[in-house]
């Protein structure tokens, strides 16, 4: 085994081998569905994630052995912000501890706070609105837009009040959402906008940078994320107050940088680990390659999932000129698969080797959101009016439905070779031509 490789990359490499040797024999659409015992469309795995090979093993080393292992020590982090900052096109970056932290120190430096209205997105991951909760602040739900998937700016503006502080749009999926919409109703109503970037690695929005066109943009570098460190986040800005603000409440407070007992606000403790971005600096230089390689993909897949009725791919607004896609999300229609719910459809692709998910549950109906307002500070900072008439202002209906029809596949499965795309595509085709069969045995 070449020295730079590892065991797990040496393994799939020869199941992507495979897999391209399987292709020469596309699924007959005759074969029985795997899941009532046919031939599955394919037996291997798609790609692993993370990738890694001896550099990640040495930069890991290097901080380990240098005893540096916190960022007020070392350099790492330091250089990851530069580099960072510096491939997106901003003013500023700082690295966090998590997306959530990130978010959570932005709100903080935002002046958000109790008695404040958030505008959020209903379709995205919790951390987006704990964020805002965080704060003792009211997320405001708008609805979906389902061709998007993303927030539907055309509704933002008529949720908009005079304790609304702040606009939190999610680039979910690594798909930009309307910024050209609800940048400009920011500036109407002087309102901040802090982008959501956690799941949008490169993403552009007329070819500049998503997380540099609002106040404030967020990443998260968890182990799922299409740049990722186990944990990880960073915030970037071309503000520099707002830099300083971060820098500072994710010290502790203290002033701007190094470990003294002099404090300017009150903060928490956010910070990266050296060994997170020891990481960060190696995950780097594959990340455009791997961009590359997830927009190829997905732009095939794109091309024959249109054409199978029932399956409507998630398109791009205008203004997105490079969609990260963390997931690859298309909406299911039962009615051009003889009624088979998106359940047993899920579980039939998965027994034919191409897992997928159906996604995000209503995240304005969560209990969770009530049991916090009904908690003592959000009962003494609220009226209850206020908190009575959330429930009538936050229905969602277009991404209750989205939710009902959403199927995902994740990253890894852009990662491969083209021959993947025409078995994911192959394998939905089968189902469909066995649809009623799987209605009855069902
Ligand atoms: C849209 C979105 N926002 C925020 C976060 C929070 O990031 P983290 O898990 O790094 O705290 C995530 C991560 O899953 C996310 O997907």
């Amino acid at each position: 085994m070449p020295d730079n490789l590892t065991r797990r990359q040496v393994l799939g490499a020869a199941s992507t081998a495979l897999v391209t040797a399987r292709a020469a024999r596309p699924a007959a659409s005759s074969d029985k569905p795997a899941i009532l015992g046919g031939p599955p469309v394919r037996t291997a795995p798609f790609p692993s994630w993370p990738v890694i090979d001896g550099n990640e093993e040495r930069a890991w080393t290097d901080v380990l052995h240098n005893g540096k292992w916190n960022r007020l020590d070392g350099d790492c982090a330091r250089r990851f912000e530069e580099t960072w900052a510096a491939t997106l096109g901003a003013k500023h970056c700082l690295a966090t501890a998590n997306g959530t932290s990130a978010l959570f120190a932005s709100l903080n430096a935002l002046g958000i706070g109790p008695g404040d209205e958030v505008i959020v997105p209903p379709y995205t991951f919790v951390a987006t609105v704990n964020a805002v909760l965080l704060q003792h602040a009211l997320p405001v739900f708008v609805d979906t837009d389902p061709g998007t998937f993303q927030i539907d700016a055309r509704k933002i503006e008529a949720a908009i009040t005079e304790r609304t502080r702040c606009i939190l749009p999610v680039h979910l999926g690594g798909s930009p959402a309307d910024l050209d919409t609800i940048l400009e109703i920011g500036r109407k109503h002087n309102l901040p906008v802090l982008e959501d970037a956690c799941q949008a690695h490169l993403a552009e929005w007329r070819g500049r940078k998503v997380s540099t066109l609002g106040a404030l943009g967020c990443f998260s570098f968890q182990a799922s994320k299409n740049l990722n460190s186990g944990e990880g986040g960073a915030i970037l800005t071309n503000d520099t107050d707002l830099y300083h603000a971060c820098q500072s409440f994710h010290n502790n407070g203290r002033g701007q940088t190094g470990s003294g007992f002099g404090y300017a606000r009150n903060g928490a403790n956010l910070r990266i680990t050296e060994f997170q971005a020891a990481l960060l600096m190696e995950q780097l230089k594959r990340v455009e390659q791997q961009s590359h390689t997830r927009e190829q993909n997905a732009a095939y897949l794109t091309k024959q999932l249109a054409e199978i009725p029932g399956v409507v791919p998630a398109r791009m607004y205008s203004g997105a000129t490079r969609n990260a896609y963390h997931l690859y999300m298309f909406r299911y229609d039962p009615a051009h698969f003889a009624n088979l719910p998106r359940s047993r459809f899920l579980a039939a692709m998965k027994a034919e080797g191409v897992p997928g998910s159906g996604g995000y549950t209503p995240l304005n109906k969560e209990p969770f959101l009530k049991h916090t307002f009904d908690s003592r500070a959000y009962r003494a900072i609220y009226p209850g009016k206020q908190l009575a008439e959330w429930t009538e202002r936050n229905h969602c209906p277009a991404n209750d439905k989205l939710c009902e029809e959403a199927v995902w596949f994740t990253q890894t499965m852009l990662l491969g070779p083209r021959v993947d795309m025409d078995q994911i595509a192959a394998t939905i085709r089968k189902i469909q031509g066995h649809a009623a069969t799987l209605v009855e045995r069902s």
